[in-house]
């Protein structure tokens, strides 16, 4: 492919993947309202005792983008050039913005497949369009449904993974991956002090150093795990 980027360059810093980014980070910008006038029913529902699934359905948020920041998007670009990685898995793609950062490294490592997830239809829809006005839907197979059922049966060895849906579902996903994690792959959980209640079991897990993980809260956005899997 005349447009394949081979030579040790940054997709990144070329179109259509620059400029669409910038285009996508400035509409979630715009968009961080729509998420505001959310947090009083969030707000109500938190003090209620319920968790952010209950409050938050896929379907009442599939406006919103709520997408990984500008510093968190390179993080995974460079992670995944760093890994070499061929296989990433993401829990969460929302319109795709996180995708885009995880297929252009895959892409620029020589090739691969991002497998994404999203149970929002729309979102589903409107992430592939981006996959493919950045070039790199060959990068990429979003899979539309629940993480738990799409995620099944991946190939192996998984590289990098991205955890990024609902909260409460990072420890089922997790399990459901680390059968097929290589050694030394590294895992992202975003939104760690956001939901510090209904992560700690999660960030307990990848830091306890029994259960096949190091692990530190990264003080990126609103908290970024990095784990690497050790086996
Ligand atoms: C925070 S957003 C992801 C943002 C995305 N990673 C980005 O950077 O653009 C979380 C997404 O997870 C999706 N989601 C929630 N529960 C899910 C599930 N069980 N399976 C797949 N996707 C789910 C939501 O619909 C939402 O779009």
């Amino acid at each position: 492919m005349g447009d394949r980027n081979m030579s040790g360059e940054c997709s990144l810093q070329f179109d259509p993947i620059k400029s669409l980014l910038a285009e996508l980070h400035a509409e979630a910008y715009r968009d961080r309202f729509r998420f505001i006038s959310l947090l009083p029913r969030l707000l109500s529902g938190f003090l209620r005792g319920k968790d952010f699934s209950e409050i938050m359905t896929p379907a009442s948020m599939k406006e919103c983008y709520i997408p990984v920041s500008r510093e968190q998007g390179e993080l995974l670009y460079l992670t995944a050039r760093t890994l070499n990685a061929k296989n990433v898995v993401e829990f969460g793609t929302s319109f795709g913005i996180s995708t885009i950062y995880l297929a252009a490294g895959v892409r620029d490592n020589g090739g691969g497949i991002v497998i994404g997830s999203e149970i929002e239809p729309s979102k589903h829809t409107r992430a592939e369009r981006n996959l493919h006005r950045a070039g790199l839907a060959e990068y990429a197979d979003i899979r539309l449904g629940d993480a738990l059922e799409t995620l099944k049966n991946l190939p192996q060895p998984i590289d990098l993974v991205l955890l990024d849906g609902w909260k409460d579902l990072y420890m089922p996903v997790i399990e459901l991956l680390k059968p097929n994690l290589r050694k030394g792959s590294v895992v992202f959980a975003d939104n760690i002090f956001t939901f510090r209640k209904s992560l700690r079991p999660y960030v307990d897990y990848v830091q306890s150093g029994q259960n096949g993980f190091v692990s530190t809260t990264l003080h990126v956005a609103d908290g970024f795990e990095y784990s690497v899997y050790t086996g």
